[in-house]
């Protein structure tokens, strides 16, 4: 028998298939457009107006989801099929007890929500119960502790709060003299001010890519199934992604272990959906380094390289339906920066920068710019990765951001 997926209603009306995204940026806000292709009724929040994802949303809603009361009572209000965590400073134990009841699908996950909030409990996972192969790592929650621990992994070692994204609060430790002020900086960076950190060996590795990897049901029987991307290289700096392309060549055993690997993780996290495996590569090995259960950040270049983007493969799968991870070009991606610390941006350039008739551009629409916040992200075609990353580069900069 043919397995019978979702049925999606009328949006705005009572038959509305609903879902509900906590946590409202560019990366929500590609997904949010592909639902509403598919006739979902789509309801965004986030702790400030306007985010991105919002904008393109049927309602939106502006609330602390930190905050466990708050966060119920919206889930309440709105009735949700589905609830999408975007972002991870959410009050995951309410998503574990709507799950529980039966309230509303987690997205993939709450269990995988759950565990890769926390940097302590994706890593245990990883490497203690799935024996998958990861830095050496210590974790500690006091000055003595984090002193005894940097000096039990050795030096250079990465520093990073449990608790924490994009880089904030991490640095590399070069020698016992930097471990206090390495610290410090830990304590202001954390997402909760709980103070817990890692502390990671640093991986010598050749190149870092993020293998995205769908978990999806099959059209007929209604089985998840795995399906990958091609592998996607980038660039990081400061612990923030500044350039990514796709494919990233690698050995044919390099990318068996990295889809091994990424098979066993996402397996373990559970439910429908993208993840995107960052790992570490080196020759044919392969190192897991985290994992996030939702759209990943250097996965924007799908939006030019693939049939359907890493945004369209998670609207499908968590839809229930089935995807298609295929590949169509080379293509690259790079960020734009507000460049300033300032509101109400404008952004000119344009025909520059769209001029070549193989890039695109993507602005967020963010109504406040920092320096080093990203506002939008150029995406590029070629025939080999090396001229996809110089276009992509070519047409950010072409991009001048200027205050009003
Ligand atoms: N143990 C490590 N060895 C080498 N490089 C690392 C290590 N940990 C982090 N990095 C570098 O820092 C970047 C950000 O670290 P990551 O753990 O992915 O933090 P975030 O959650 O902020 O993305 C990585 O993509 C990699 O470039
Ligand atoms: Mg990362």
């Amino acid at each position: 028998m043919i397995y019978m997926s979702v049925t999606i209603g009328t949006p705005l009306q009572a038959s509305a298939f609903k879902i509900l995204l906590l946590g409202s940026g560019e990366l929500g806000k590609e997904v949010v457009i592909s639902l509403q292709r598919l006739g979902v009724e789509v309801h965004a929040a986030d702790r400030y107006d306007h985010a991105p994802a919002m904008q393109v949303a049927h309602y939106s809603y502006t609330l602390n989801m930190a905050d466990a009361e708050e966060l119920k009572q919206l889930i309440e209000q709105v009735k949700p099929n589905l609830i999408i965590p975007e972002i991870e400073a959410i009050a995951t134990q309410v998503l574990v007890d709507i799950e529980e009841q039966k309230i509303a699908t987690v997205i993939p996950s709450a269990k995988a929500v759950n565990l890769t909030m926390n940097r302590e409990g994706i890593r245990r996972l990883a490497a203690e119960e799935l024996g998958l192969p990861t830095s050496a790592y210590r974790f500690a929650d006091s000055i003595e502790s984090f002193r005894a621990a940097c000096d039990d992994i050795g030096y250079p070692n990465f520093v990073k709060p449990v608790m924490s994204s994009s880089g904030k609060g991490q640095s590399r430790v070069k020698s016992f003299d930097e471990v206090d002020a390495a610290w410090e900086y830990a304590q202001t960076g954390g997402r909760v001010n709980q103070g817990k950190v890692i502390v990671e060996s640093q991986i010598d590795f050749d190149f870092e890519i993020t293998l995205l990897t769908v978990r999806a049901k099959n059209a007929e029987t209604g089985e998840i199934e795995t399906q990958y991307c091609d592998p996607i290289g980038h660039r990081q700096d400061a612990g923030d992604y500044v350039e990514s392309w796709q494919p990233q060549a690698m050995t044919a055993a390099a990318l068996d272990e990295s889809k091994r690997i990424a098979h066993k993780v996402t397996a373990a996290l559970g439910g429908c959906g993208i993840f995107g495996v960052e790992l570490f590569v080196k020759g044919d090995k392969v190192w897991f380094s985290e994992v996030s259960p939702r759209p990943h950040d250097t996965g924007l270049v799908t939006l030019a390289s693939q049939f359907q983007s890493e945004f369209e493969l998670h609207a499908r799968a968590i839809l229930g339906l089935p995807v298609n991870t295929t590949r169509h070009s080379v293509a690259a991606s790079a960020v734009i920066y507000a460049g300033v610390d300032d509101r109400n941006l404008s952004f000119s350039g344009l025909n520059l920068a769209l001029s070549n008739p193989d890039t695109d551009l993507r602005l967020f629409g963010k109504p406040e710019g920092f320096k080093r916040r990203r506002m939008g992200v150029a995406t590029a075609r070629a025939e080999t990765t090396d001229q996809a990353r110089e276009l992509a580069l070519h047409t950010a900069t072409q991009v001048s951001v200027q205050q009003n």
